[in-house]
């Protein structure tokens, strides 16, 4: 179905402002039709060979009465019963009453087409329709409520509604059934609906409450205050005693006068939402254990790295002082994790902000005086969950770290090494490579076969933990100029860069995929 935005950019030559206040009346009128009673429908002019033809651009239902139209009319045209209305409101500006009788429906309908004037002209007509015969009985709740409407009607039409820039939250924002306070121009209670006084008492007010101002009931009298004074609504949530959260919006009911807008009267919107801030405290709480837990285990694992880098020092054996720089390494891969899942919310996080410190970590065990080597970075792996980021950051980690240890020999020149990322949504999977220009593995390497302790890591890592793919190969010609690694695969094998034959060409690939829904 068309949205508004839509229906009145296609159709009709309202400006970007006008569709803006049309926007803002719509986001508003739930409120309107359940102050009514009725449907309320929108139109807006559009123009045709036979002078102006109305359409339907918003249908809204009362969610405190019964509903005239049982399809959706947005789309559709006003028939000739409709137009005449419509027609006179947007000419004169005015209010238009009336008695239209539907096909489809036995009884004759009132309708009421109020003119939306935004800068002072007409933009679009709004109409109230509903059943002459069907309608609620009138008690003191009904006739107050339609008076209400009718104040909203006038402000409509003389462009005082919808407030300027207040698009009310409608997630959360109060409705008209949840308990309403009418109040007069000088902020006095003169009327609370049965389900305000239900809220009131919630609230330990018991006082009778009409007749009272805001202030003597002490409930919600700053917000009141706050939209007269503004005359815009003003959103509040009060803290009362006994765990009960009530969120309040006073709306001002303004009217323009001879040289200014005055305050008539107002209206206090309220809903209990204990219930939803106890959650959200809740659940906020719970994100906070979690994080915590993070922050500890990243802790945790920081003073093993230190307590295994402190015995490192004492080995005289260059092969164990290595193996153990390379424990310490792995352990503080996890901790990045850990540490970059105690600042984020939730139980997943954006790989790539994995992907820069492991480079840094494999950065920090090239000696200065090795060749220069350039880390690269391509793609996204968007988030991922824990259960998948660990094992895979351990992954990258070991390749990165076999291309410093191995893949450039004592050759003196420049060494690249970059790392793809992609996800594919289609097949929820992820596309990892690591190429490297430098000397390349044997022709006949197999990764199935490796038996060295980090490529078999790898292997295990993949093939189990993460359920994914492993290819491990020689790069080719094509792979490399791919890979774009131009910069440095000329010279690879120490070969001259003229006349240097697809053959000679060599440096390392890995390819991994890995599927991403593995851990649901
Ligand atoms: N990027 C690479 N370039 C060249 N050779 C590699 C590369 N990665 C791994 N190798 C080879 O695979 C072997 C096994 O690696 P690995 O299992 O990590 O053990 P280690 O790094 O301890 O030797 C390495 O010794 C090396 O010969
Ligand atoms: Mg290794």
């Amino acid at each position: 179905m068309p949205t508004l935005v839509e229906l009145t950019d296609q159709h009709t030559s309202l400006s970007s402002d006008q569709v803006d206040h049309l926007v803002a009346l719509v986001s508003e009128w739930g409120m309107l039709a359940d102050f009514s009673f009725a449907d309320l429908l929108l139109y807006v002019p559009v123009a045709s060979d036979g002078g102006i033809n109305w359409l339907t651009a918003s249908q809204v239902r009362a969610a405190t009465g019964q509903t005239l139209y049982q399809s959706d009319l947005v789309g559709e045209y006003a028939d000739d019963t409709d137009r005449p209305f419509i027609a006179a409101a947007a000419q004169t500006g005015k209010i238009q009453q009336g008695e239209i009788t539907l096909p489809y429906l036995a009884d004759p309908v009132n309708m009421s087409a109020i003119p939306v004037v935004c800068d002072g002209k007409v933009i679009a007509v709004l109409t109230r329709e509903v059943s002459k015969v069907t309608g609620r009985r009138l008690g003191q709740l009904e006739r107050t409520y339609l008076s209400i409407f009718d104040d909203f009607a006038t402000m409509i039409s003389s462009g005082l509604f919808p407030f300027a820039g207040r698009v009310a939250d409608s997630s959360v924002a109060p409705r008209v059934g949840d308990g309403v306070i009418v109040l007069d121009g000088s902020a006095r209670v003169r009327y609370a609906s049965p389900n305000a006084v239900s809220a009131l008492h919630r609230v330990g007010i018991r006082a009778n409450a009409v007749g009272q101002s805001l202030a003597e009931l002490g409930f919600a009298h700053d917000a009141a205050r706050a939209s007269f004074e503004r005359r815009e609504p003003v959103v509040e949530e009060l803290d009362q005693d006994h765990d009960v959260t009530l969120l309040v919006r006073s709306i001002p009911i303004l009217k323009r006068g001879a040289r200014a807008v005055n305050v008539i009267g107002g209206v206090v919107l309220m809903r209990d939402v204990s219930e939803l801030r106890r959650r959200d405290r809740l659940i906020l709480t719970k994100d906070a254990t979690i994080k915590e837990i993070h922050h500890r285990v990243k802790n945790n694992l920081q003073t093993i790295s230190s307590l295994l880098r402190l015995q490192g020092r004492r080995l005289s054996s260059d092969e164990a002082k290595a193996a153990v720089a390379d424990s310490v390494r792995r352990i503080r891969t996890i901790a990045l994790v850990h540490e970059t899942l105690s600042r984020e919310p939730g139980e997943d996080l954006a790989f790539i902000e994995i992907v820069r410190p492991l480079i840094q970590l494999t950065q920090e065990s090239l000696q200065s005086s090795d060749r220069p080597m350039r880390f690269e970075v391509r793609g996204d792996a968007g988030r991922l969950p824990a259960t998948i980021a660990t094992p895979l950051s351990v992954v990258i980690l070991e390749l990165l770290q076999n291309v410093v240890d191995h893949a450039f020999g004592d050759s003196r020149r420049d060494g690249v090494v970059r790392v793809f990322l992609q996800r594919d949504s289609e097949d929820d999977a992820l596309h990892i490579r690591v190429i490297d220009n430098g000397v390349g593995v044997n022709p006949e390497f197999d990764i199935a076969q490796a038996t060295g302790l980090g490529l078999s890591i790898v292997r295990t890592l993949v093939t189990t933990e993460l359920g994914g793919t492993i290819v491990m190969r020689q790069a080719t010609a094509q792979d490399l100029s791919d890979a774009a690694l131009e910069d440095g695969s000329h010279a690879a094998g120490g070969q001259p860069a003229d006349g240097t034959s697809v053959n000679t060409v060599v440096g390392t690939v890995v390819d991994l995929r890995i599927p991403t829904d593995a851990a649901n």
